[in-house]
């Protein structure tokens, strides 16, 4: 069952999550979780949106080019280390991480990319817009610690390339209880 929410309701508890590691879901040409730990939740262009960040050699870039749509899914309790471990640490280019990491998918409302059951607090957002980084642009000192480019684009320790902003504009917020 879903409990459909006011997602600013849970601003704080959202932001929070990013410490313990939040999922970003594709489902392009197979269904995919990645771990992020950097993005936004506010307003842009009048709309409800939720704003994520992918480095260039992601698998869930590739999907999100794609399809244009992804869910975010955010532990409301404790992250499951298992997860952490398996969706931050591999890529979907060489697993199945729904299988590996035991993740039971919930039924999308609006778009076709479905939410994670262990992370119930669920936004399904649709792109609006993406735009590359320009690594010129950002602060050295930020250029250097972020982007030292001596690991390889596809590795999933890469800090060689920079990242996709995402603008997805959240289309539906709930809890799967
Ligand atoms: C705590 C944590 C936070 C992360 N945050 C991001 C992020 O915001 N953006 C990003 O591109 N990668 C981030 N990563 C790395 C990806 O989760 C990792 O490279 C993953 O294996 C990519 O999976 P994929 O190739 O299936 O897309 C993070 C990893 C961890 C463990």
């Amino acid at each position: 069952m879903k409990e459909a929410i006011q997602v600013f309701d849970y601003a704080e508890q959202i932001t929070k999550a990013f410490q313990k590691g939040i999922l970003l879901n594709t489902n392009g040409e197979k269904f995919n979780s990645m771990v992020i730990g950097w993005g936004h939740l506010g307003i842009l262009w009048g709309k409800k949106t939720f704003v994520v960040y992918v480095r260039e050699g992601r698998y869930t870039k590739a999907q999100l080019d794609r399809t244009q749509e992804f869910t975010i899914s955010v532990p409301l309790g404790e992250a499951d280390p298992k997860i952490t471990k398996i969706c931050g640490m591999q890529s979907g280019r060489n697993i199945d991480k729904r299988d590996v990491a035991g993740l039971e998918l919930e039924e999308p409302e609006v778009i076709r990319t479905p939410g994670v059951r262990a992370y119930p607090l669920t936004l399904e957002c649709k792109v609006l817009y993406q735009q590359r980084q320009d690594l010129s642009a950002l602060p050295e000192a930020i250029r250097t610690q972020m982007y030292p480019q001596d690991v390889d684009s596809t590795a999933p320790l890469a800090n060689r390339d920079a990242h996709t902003m995402y603008v997805g504009e959240i289309v539906s917020a709930y809890i799967i209880r």
